[in-house]
């Protein structure tokens, strides 16, 4: 499973409320989150990521916000679980990508995390990061799950089709809006554009309604405030061939359906 950005307490209490039982029912061999947003939207910290592991998450990716909190720089060089794009420049601290032991003894997961550049910072190419990582880690796993972290859909639609056959899934984060476009691509790779976001949906994406307007309608800042109601699972489940890395299902799991 990868679950989508978990915005704040929000995002944490719901996981914390949901997660082992949705490990139960779906039997669930090896969970994802992206944590970039845990502190009140932007970083994150020890507690908040030892929350996270207690609930049931096996790695947690990241993005532009992982470097927010720099208190949480000489922790991000010990924990080999918590990821942050690997497409920063040279001399960020923590990990990009990593090998995993699946705990049911199943087999080995590699997860990478990258992100795009279109309307975000000019980092890297997360392109040609690909090119000299995926064959590094396909030596130790056949099961490679990216997350693509992103604005851009058509980036990380590029994304998708530039790595289908080379991973078992691209799953987009960063919009915070579950996209519908799941789907195992020709060569077996699963994809979507956004899982969405774990957390308040009263709010936009993540923080509080009346900051965010006020933004837009007066073209000045205002200051945010995380969102604390309608809290929303967001995530996708992809079935994975372990012996060849092939996906064989997506589904998206959002907790609760909104009312229609
Ligand atoms: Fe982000």
């Amino acid at each position: 499973m990868m679950i989508g950005d978990v915005i704040s307490d929000s995002g944490l209490n719901i996981v914390e409320k949901m997660l082992p039982s949705f490990i139960q029912k779906y039997e669930l061999d090896f969970v994802i989150a992206n944590g970039e947003n845990l502190h009140e939207g932007r970083g994150l910290n020890e507690e908040m990521i030892k929350r996270l592991y207690g609930a049931g998450v096996n790695v947690i990716t990241g993005g532009n916000h992982s470097f927010d909190k720099h208190k949480i720089f000489p922790y991000m060089a010990t924990d080999k679980r918590l990821l942050r794009p690997l497409n920063y420049p040279k001399g960020n601290p923590g990990y990009g990508y990593g090998v995993y032991d699946i705990p049911n003894g199943k087999g080995k997961v590699g997860v990478l995390n990258l992100q795009g550049r279109t309307f975000m910072y000019p980092i890297d190419c997360p392109f040609r990061t690909s090119d000299w990582i995926i064959d590094k880690i396909k030596q130790e796993s056949q099961v490679l799950f990216v997350d693509f972290h992103a604005d851009a859909s058509a980036e990380k639609v590029a994304m998708g089709w530039y790595l289908n056959g080379k991973v078992s899934a691209v799953l987009g984060t960063h919009t915070h809006t579950p996209t519908a476009d799941e789907r195992i691509l020709s060569e077996g790779t699963a994809y979507i554009s956004d899982v969405g976001m774990t957390g308040a949906y009263d709010s936009v994406i993540g923080m509080k309604k009346e900051a965010a307007m006020k933004r837009f309608v007066l073209g000045t800042p205002s200051k945010y405030e995380s969102a604390t109601e309608d809290n929303h699972f967001a995530s996708v489940i992809v079935k994975v061939e372990l012996a060849t890395g092939k996906a064989k299902n997506i589904q998206r799991l959002f907790f609760p359906e909104f009312d229609k």
